[in-house]
């Protein structure tokens, strides 16, 4: 183990004593193959499937991945483009299920999506209803689990108020900002009251100013809900700025988590104070050799640069 893990893993202990040590997500071994019957479907959908499919490997986009998250933690996934952070994501939302190994949600097996994972996605126009009003979008989830009018009302008003939307209820999507949008999705994953939030690149969408805004916002309802959080990002600063522990992936194929590191910092943060640019340059390193361990391969490295 190297000097700056120590450095790393030494602060770290100091830190995460607010959250429980019970783990919520317990990934065990798990690899993942998508079917060589769907290259088709690849085509169609913009991937290339030799990057998928090559002769080098046997298919896995996923090989080997562990991985505990505890409950109430700011969890977050970074990695290079295409090393399968959704993919993952999209395995413990229920979406996809894995080639081999487990994965559990509170000791349960995960097959398929379920109200105690609430899932808020990048595009928010993809997620919300337009014919919908911002209350209505809210409101949604609840009906569909079959609760009643008057039970709902508060839930969805506390859910508004927790994103600053309460005086925009009567709004369609189509009147809202980006940011407003997202802060719809995030109200509506909310209400559902999950036990995780489950959150791929939920902001990258969004311009610098909105995107920073949003973070903080963001930290601050993590912070009065107690929400265990998974964040997908592949912008180095962001998973600095909002996580408290962050998964490392190693590049695709055969990616796995290679590397786990503490942010040793409390919120808000601050990018410019030198001790916490040092510790970026340090998670910068990190995920730079996880990035060249297949030095073979042409791997997008964008967030290398972020
Ligand atoms: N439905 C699918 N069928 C086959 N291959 C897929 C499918 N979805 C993703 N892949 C492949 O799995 C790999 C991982 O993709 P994934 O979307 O999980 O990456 P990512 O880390 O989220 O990337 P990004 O940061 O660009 O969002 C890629 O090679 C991708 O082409
Ligand atoms: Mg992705």
């Amino acid at each position: 183990m190297s000097n700056n893990n120590n450095i790393i893993e030494n602060d770290v202990k100091n830190n995460t004593n607010q959250n429980s040590n019970k783990n919520v997500i317990e990934v065990r071994n798990l690899g993942k193959k998508f079917d060589v019957e769907n290259k088709g479907l690849l085509f169609s959908k913009n991937i290339n499937p030799d990057a998928v499919f090559s002769d080098n490997h046997d298919g896995f986009v996923l090989k080997d991945v562990n991985l505990d998250i505890k409950e109430g933690e700011f969890h977050i996934f970074l990695g290079a483009s295409g090393c399968g952070k959704s993919t993952l994501l999209n395995i413990i939302a229920g979406f996809l299920n894995p080639t081999e190994g487990s994965i559990t949600c509170e000791g349960n097996p995960i097959v398929k999506p379920g109200p105690e994972r609430g899932v808020v996605f990048q595009n928010a126009d993809q997620a919300i209803f337009p014919w919908l009003t911002v209350y209505k979008n809210v409101e949604y989830g609840l009906k569909a689990q079959g609760i009643k009018k008057a039970e709902r009302k508060p839930i969805v008003e506390n859910a508004l108020k927790l994103v600053g939307l309460q005086d925009h209820a009567k709004k369609h999507p189509s009147e809202l900002s980006g940011g407003m949008k997202q802060r719809v999705q995030i109200a509506r994953s909310i209400a559902s009251n999950p036990k995780i939030l489950i959150m791929d690149e939920p902001f990258g969408a969004l311009d610098a100013q909105t995107r920073r805004t949003l973070q903080d916002e963001f930290i601050e309802i993590w912070k009065k809900t107690g929400k265990t959080i998974l964040f997908v990002t592949h912008d180095l600063q962001e998973a600095v700025y909002l996580g408290q522990k962050i998964s490392i992936f190693s590049a695709s194929p055969d990616a796995r988590i290679i590397t786990q590191v503490d942010v040793p910092f409390d919120y808000p943060r601050n990018l410019d104070d030198p001790v916490i640019s040092e510790f970026e340059r340090k998670v910068h390193e990190k995920l730079e050799e996880a990035i060249n361990i297949h030095k073979d391969k042409n791997i997008d490295k964008s967030a290398l640069s972020a």
